[in-house]
């Protein structure tokens, strides 16, 4: 059910790719909340169909464009002003890919022109995004940028590769990007640091599964799904948020927090059973 929360709010939504995706259930729940906005992905994604079923069902349209393109960004904020008929009010960054992921290349081995597209396609596209937006004066007075993090950004978790790097990198541009744009307009650049998530992006992480299944053994409140990460992203966009900015904000049941659980040490525990 709608709280009205945003309404009369104009938003662009990065990263919307199938159902399970993140940004999808951000714009099914922005769109719940009376948010009109614009959707965009990477062409490639247009291939794959299902985004348009989203823009149907939230009355709106995509707009393809590759957010390690400078033109095609360009392109996609400037129409998206066009089509919404003003400026924006919320950005949802909710964009990750790791080519060494994906090879299953390991970190210790890797290959540096993936290195360099995993920085690029993960945490330099806000850097891009946000320096566009600023240019053509592209996002209102207390507008709201949200990017999507992962705890590997601080803490070393196995199998998560160069994403890692990309996150660290991401949420400093939060921070960096964050002061600039406060001082000079008063908008809020925070991350959201999302509990591991079913999604095309998590499931192709090395171990996926054990580290889903840890985090919800060691959190008090287990897991954070998409749906719970959309209506926070949604309360972030919302004018109830309005000093909070430069953050990484953790949405993830308590684990940040958490050293050992009692959950996670009876597994723990049956694992030195089989031992003996
Ligand atoms: N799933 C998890 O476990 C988890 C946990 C914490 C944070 N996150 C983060 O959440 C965000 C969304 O991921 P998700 O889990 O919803 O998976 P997802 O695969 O559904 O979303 C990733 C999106 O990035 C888009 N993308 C890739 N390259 C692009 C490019 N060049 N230009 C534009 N878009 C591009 C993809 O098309 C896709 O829509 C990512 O930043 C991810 O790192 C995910």
């Amino acid at each position: 059910m709608g709280h009205n929360l945003l309404k009369g709010k104009r938003g662009l939504i990065f990263g919307a790719l199938n159902s399970s995706s993140i940004a999808w259930k951000v714009a099914e729940r922005a769109y719940e909340e009376g948010a009109r906005f614009i959707l965009t992905n990477a062409p490639v994604a247009k291939r794959l169909g299902e985004v348009e079923e989203l823009a149907k069902a939230c009355e709106t349209e995509v707009i393809y464009a590759d957010a390690t393109n400078l033109d095609d960004l360009e392109m996609l904020i400037n129409l998206s002003l066009e089509k919404l008929g003003g400026k924006l009010d919320f950005v949802l960054h909710s964009i990750g890919m790791s080519p060494n992921v994906r090879k299953n290349i390991p970190y210790d081995n890797i290959n540096y022109d993936n290195y360099l597209k995993t920085l690029d396609i993960s945490a330099l596209s806000l850097h891009k995004i946000l320096q566009i937006c600023r240019r053509y004066d592209a996002i209102n007075e207390w507008g709201s940028v949200v990017a999507l993090s992962y705890i590997a950004s601080t803490r070393t978790l196995f199998g998560y590769n160069d994403m890692a790097d990309a996150k660290a990198a991401l949420e400093s541009i939060v921070r960096s990007f964050g002061y600039i744009y406060g001082r000079e307009k008063k908008v809020r650049i925070n991350a959201v640091s999302q509990s591991p998530t079913i999604t095309t992006a998590g499931s192709g992480i090395k171990g996926f599964n054990s580290l889903f299944d840890f985090s919800n053994r060691m959190s008090p409140l287990g897991n954070a799904t998409a749906e719970e990460c959309a209506d926070y992203c949604i309360t972030l966009f919302s004018d109830l948020t309005r000093k909070v900015t430069m953050q990484t904000l953790y949405h993830d049941g308590g684990f940040s927090s958490m050293g050992m659980s009692e959950e996670a040490m009876t597994q723990y525990d049956k694992s030195f059973e089989e031992c003996d």
